[in-house]
């Protein structure tokens, strides 16, 4: 290759690898194309309310930084992320009393696997292993008809 041909390659190998993804080995899905989806999903559905870099913010949503629901169990994780959230909870040390939508109408069992395990590696220091489309499966099937968001109270009761 030459010295183009590499920066060529280096641009669209992720991309391709994506688009290839039905014909690749799962190794190269999760290497690859799950991380560069997981980064792409946070900042498309997520970014907007909880990153506040000094810049317009369109509410007043928790930091995801420093949080211990973010560090915490995936199953917490997983169930905020596919029914959404309301009412009151603290994190890192201050309470909020707002709603959050669900995206389970709108993501796979697998971008929602990418988005978390995103998340964790970005926002925690020592993350886990990554978050599996089957845990995620499992969590939106024990609940296929819910549509209220989670309380605090009712997340922790669940496994
Ligand atoms: C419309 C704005 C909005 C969007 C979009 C949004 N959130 Fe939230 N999120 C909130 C609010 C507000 C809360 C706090 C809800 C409460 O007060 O009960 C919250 C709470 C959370 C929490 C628990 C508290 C914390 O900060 O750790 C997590 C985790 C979370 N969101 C992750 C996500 C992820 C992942 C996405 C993208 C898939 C997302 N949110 C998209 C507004 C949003």
């Amino acid at each position: 290759m030459t010295g183009l041909e590499r920066i060529v390659f280096g641009a669209v190998g992720p991309w391709l690898a994506a688009t290839l993804m039905g014909c690749g080995s799962k190794q190269v899905r999760v290497h690859i194309a799950d991380r560069d989806t997981g980064r792409t999903l946070f900042e498309t559905h997520c970014a907007g309310c909880h990153l506040n870099e000094g810049q317009w913010m369109r509410g007043e949503a928790p930091p995801l930084e420093g949080s211990a629901w973010v560090a915490g169990p995936e199953s917490h994780l997983i169930r905020i992320v596919l029914h959404g959230l309301r009412g009151p909870i603290e994190v890192a040390g201050k309470p909020y009393n707002q709603e959050m939508p669900g995206f389970g109408p709108i993501l796979t069992d697998e971008r929602i696997a990418s988005l978390i395990t995103h998340l964790r590696e970005r926002f925690v220091q020592n993350p886990t292993s990554p978050v599996l489309p089957e845990v995620v499966g499992r969590i939106r099937a024990s609940a296929p008809d819910r549509t209220n968001y989670w309380t605090v109270d009712e997340l922790l009761k669940q496994p």
